[in-house]
């Protein structure tokens, strides 16, 4: 039997500034159409599942891998965040995306992070509250991306919903050409929902993460889902309902999970 030829074109990986910004007079000129996908690599599905719909939507679809420093307020996260970058481009290319962006970080900080994006409400509430300065790393990154992309749309998980709003705040506040589109969470079967720090769970850890989300949405009340995760061997960030949705963090082997759930779904 012929095997199957893989017809995968290898996405592009460009490393500086120019070398995009370059490109997107070009397509612009082409009448082309560019989305961005924003990333910190570890690729997984829930990320490909953005990359999808950028490239459904899109002519060119770009995604970056940055592991931003910025936004780890914990050095040790910062270092043991899972750095996967072979693999990242195989499953990039494969989800049809023909550039990935993997700026140095003396090039996107060139000011060496003496300006920064601050919001001064939102990002003070759930993780921001438990996480200092850890959304003026986010957005101020982003912002930078998001004009060194030139892009007519870009994709965000729900999964990270406060960075979701922040951004979509900051998009309409600054009058970015960008349009910024939210996607739905990808889950496990399990109900787990996709992250890249799932991969540093233990195995026992791997087995009883997906009773965060089971507590998050089966719960009657916030102090409900609070008391269940804790007997089930969660340490609880915080449980708080906002914009008709519960938001959970919680720590399982030290490994910080965040999750949320319309308020639809409460107890289903
Ligand atoms: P990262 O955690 O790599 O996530 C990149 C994008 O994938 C985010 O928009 C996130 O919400 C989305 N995502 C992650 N898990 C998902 C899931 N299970 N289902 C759907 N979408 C999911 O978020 C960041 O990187 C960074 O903060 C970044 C925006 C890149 C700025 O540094």
């Amino acid at each position: 039997m012929i095997p199957e030829l893989s017809i995968m074109e290898k996405a592009k990986v460009i490393t500086t500034i120019p070398g995009w910004r370059e490109k997107v007079p070009e397509f612009r000129k082409e009448g082309k159409t560019i989305g961005f996908v924003p990333t910190m690599g570890a690729i997984h599905k829930g990320h490909i599942s953005l990359i999808e719909r950028s490239v459904s939507e899109n002519d060119v679809t770009l995604v970056s891998i940055f592991v931003n420093p910025t936004q780890f307020n914990n050095p040790d996260d910062f270092n043991n965040y899972p750095v996967t970058f072979d693999e990242d481009i195989r499953k990039i290319s494969e989800a049809g995306a023909a550039y990935v962006f993997y700026p140095d970080h003396e090039d996107l900080y060139r000011d060496n992070y003496r300006y920064v994006i601050s919001e001064k409400s939102l990002s003070k509430i759930l993780c921001g509250a438990f996480r200092t300065g850890h959304f003026d790393g986010v957005l101020t990154v982003v912002l930078k991306l998001l004009l060194i992309s030139g892009a007519d749309r870009a994709y965000f998980g729900e999964k990270d919903y406060q960075q979701f709003k922040l951004i979509e705040g900051m998009a309409d506040a600054f009058f970015l050409d960008t349009k910024i589109i939210p996607c739905p969470i990808l889950r496990e079967p399990s109900g787990l929902a996709l992250s890249s720090r799932n991969a540093l769970l233990s195995e026992q850890g791997k087995a009883k993460a997906p009773l965060f989300y089971q507590h998050l949405k089966r719960s009657a009340t916030i102090e409900e889902a609070r008391k269940k995760l804790a007997a089930s061997g969660f340490e609880v960030e915080y449980v708080e309902e906002h914009f008709n949705r519960r938001f959970g963090a919680v720590y399982l082997d030290s490994v910080r999970l965040i999750d949320n759930v319309p308020l639809t779904l409460k107890g289903v």
